[in-house]
């Protein structure tokens, strides 16, 4: 068991302890691991907004794309005067597009980073005088309480980006079912799902040309060092991507280039050279797979889009298990 109390040694002021218990856990493993949620602090962040705009990084420009070209066709069938409910909002880069063809009532963007949820919920306020803006900082891996302002409104969930694809089905499941305790029967909700497709353009997506995506993965040793009192040598590591085939999902790891030893908290670790840290998995779908993964969580698909080479799909599905039997 790990005790917060008995590992304070140079944590800093502020630190999420969760972190810590993450990092001390996930590193205590035999195969050592650490949650990918952790990579997007305020530098983290940044370097994954630098990632969408990378020419190898083909997932937001798609989704965007599709968005543009769907949005107003999402409107007609959800209807005006919907909440929408954005998980893991971050800086809300696509929201203003839905917004605007769902004649939304309400916005409730939901992110654990209060700094960037703050920021980019003022900016959306702005620019739609008549919306109702809510923010609300928390953890949509746990059922949500929503605002009491939404409570009676029509539903629309947006869970755009993949972000689905950071979770392992059993977990990702379980979201789409807190999702429905949190949104309600009879909500809908619009999620962007990556597509499988070759591995090397996967690959190349996940290990670009410039080093955008490894320092984005190095940037998780940074905040270690930075946060939890530690003195990790980062140059000693470096950025992995790799296919996993059984899975079908990229794998990022941080591979140790030597031996290496550091402490965290007053604990010490050690890998032996050539181990790894898993640090993220991105899930990538068939359009089979998708809907299988969205039904088990309870969801009914709707509608799928997709681009003309099948690189990113949208799906607006309905909270609305399929009946038992037939
Ligand atoms: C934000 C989780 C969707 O998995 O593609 C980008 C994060 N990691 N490059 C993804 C990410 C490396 C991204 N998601």
């Amino acid at each position: 068991m790990l005790r917060l109390e008995d590992a304070g040694a140079g944590v800093a002021e502020g630190a999420d302890p969760a972190f810590l218990v993450d990092v001390l856990a996930g590193l205590a493993q035999e195969r050592k691991a650490i949650p990918a949620r952790w990579f997007y602090d305020r530098r983290g962040s940044e370097l994954f907004e630098d990632i969408t705009r990378l020419p190898e990084y083909y997932p937001t420009r798609v989704e965007t794309a599709l968005l543009s070209e769907r949005c107003e066709e999402v409107g007609r069938i959800v209807g005006a005067g919907r909440a929408v409910v954005e998980f893991g909002s971050g800086s809300s880069l696509k929201t203003p597009r839905l917004l605007s063809c769902v004649s939304a009532a309400a916005y409730v963007p939901i992110d654990i980073s209060g700094d960037f949820l703050r920021d980019s919920a003022a900016g959306l306020a702005e620019k739609f005088p008549g919306l109702a803006v809510l923010p609300v900082e928390a953890n949509f891996m746990q059922p949500v309480t929503l605002p009491l302002a939404v409570k009676t409104l029509p539903k629309l969930g947006f869970f755009p980006g993949s972000t689905i694809g950071n979770l392992v089905p059993r977990s990702g499941v379980n979201l789409l079912r807190d999702m429905i305790a949190t949104l309600g029967i009879g909500s809908t909700l619009l999620i962007g799902m990556d597509r499988v497709k070759d591995p090397d353009v996967l690959i190349r997506a996940y290990d670009d040309a410039a080093g955008v995506t490894a320092a984005f993965n190095l940037n998780l040793l940074h905040r270690i060092n930075r946060e939890l009192g530690a003195d990790i040598p980062v140059e000693g590591f470096s950025h992995r991507a790799v296919w996993n085939e059984t899975w079908s999902r990229i794998e990022m790891h941080l591979v140790a280039n030597r031996a290496l030893s550091f402490t965290i908290a007053g604990r010490s670790f050690a890998l032996a050279a050539g181990e790894t840290i898993h640090t993220e998995n991105s899930h990538k779908y068939s359009p089979r797979s998708a809907r299988q993964l969205l039904a088990a969580g309870g969801w009914t698909p709707l509608r799928e889009w997709s681009d003309a080479d099948g690189m990113f799909s949208l799906i607006l599905a309905e909270a609305r298990p399929e009946p038992s039997a037939p």
